[in-house]
């Protein structure tokens, strides 16, 4: 039975990219709960349909609509916003959450082909998206999220070129939320530590086991975010319960970024537990199964 809908993003609609998988389903799924409707976005072998169905199904017809593309082509990009404005007739939030981690390796052994894909896919396609998104925000006074990283802050060694596609983010989106504040649109970054996904685990994707172990260990928490705690600072950002946050990078990271150490292996049992989540995530499937990653570790 459909649940009813009221909540803190009562009739907005949002765009939330890279929403097939890993945080941007859990983004989408804690926007539908709080009352938007959502285009889901993802590449053409990325399970939209999926998403979309469990949405319906869980909060009814009509909440959710997919687009399948590379929003790091530009024509793509665009017909991506102009879908969200015809299916719901207006935009208030646009979600850059799509991103890719292709490659783990010393920069002397790093694959350029990566390089380049890394920055078409995480920075591209967010400069793409925000550029054709902006004319409907500013009618509708909505707010451009971004998915930043606190590797964007401080670096990360491995990928190093990935940090740097995370710090053009953090800088990008405050560049638009100082030009965009005269119209009333808010521009702010989520910044994820190391969060639950394929990206983070040896198995489904290019990390080692050193970086596996290393990424908990420095985390002062002592364990990996999940999605859906990520989500919930989304759903804040977009409310407007952040109506005077502009220009905000929000670190969603469980203390990595203030880590000196490994902390994480003092965290207690408790500390390290992670928060159980409604979110009807079981569908899941492997963010980097359809990518060409590699490691040269
Ligand atoms: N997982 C982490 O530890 C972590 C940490 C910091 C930041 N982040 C950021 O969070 C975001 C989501 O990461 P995730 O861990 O959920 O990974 P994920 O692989 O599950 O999700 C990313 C999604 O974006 C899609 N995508 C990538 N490029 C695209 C494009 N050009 N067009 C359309 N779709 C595209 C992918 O296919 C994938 O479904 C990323 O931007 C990532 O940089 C993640």
């Amino acid at each position: 039975m459909a649940s009813e809908r009221r909540g803190r993003l009562d009739g907005k609609v949002a765009i939330v990219t890279g929403a097939a998988t890993g945080i941007g389903e859990a983004i989408a799924h804690t926007f539908v709960r709080e009352g938007a409707r959502v285009l889901v976005c993802g590449l053409v072998d990325d399970p939209v349909d999926d998403v979309v169905a469990a949405l319906e199904k869980e909060h009814g017809a009509g909440v959710a609509s997919g687009f399948s593309g590379d929003l790091s082509d530009e024509a793509t990009a665009e017909a991506c916003v102009a879908r969200a404005v015809k299916a719901f007739g207006r935009l208030d939030v646009l979600v850059n959450n799509a991103g890719v981690f292709l490659f783990t390796g010393e920069v002397q052994d790093y694959d350029t082909d990566a390089f380049d894909r890394t920055l078409r896919m995480n920075v591209r396609s967010v400069f793409l998206m925000t550029k054709h998104a902006i004319p409907h925000l500013q009618k509708s006074r909505g707010v451009v999220l971004a998915a930043g990283s606190e590797a964007g802050s401080i670096g990360i060694g491995m990928n190093a070129p990935y940090g740097g596609t995370k710090a053009f983010i953090h800088s990008f989106i405050r560049g638009v939320a100082h030009e965009q504040a005269k119209y009333g649109v808010r521009a702010n970054v989520v910044a994820p530590g190391p969060i639950d996904t394929a990206w983070t685990h040896k198995e489904s994707g290019p990390m080692n086991a050193k970086m596996e172990k290393t990424n908990v260990a420095a985390t002062p928490l002592g364990r990996l975010g999940t999605a859906a705690e990520v989500a919930n600072v989304y759903a804040f950002l977009a409310s407007d319960e952040a109506s005077y946050v502009t220009g905000a990078i929000y670190a969603v990271d469980g203390g990595i970024t203030i880590g000196k150490g490994p902390v994480g292996e003092e965290a207690t049992r408790a500390a390290k537990r992670q928060p159980d989540s409604e979110l009807a995530l079981e569908h899941t499937h492997d963010g980097l199964r359809n990518k060409d990653y590699d490691s040269a570790l």
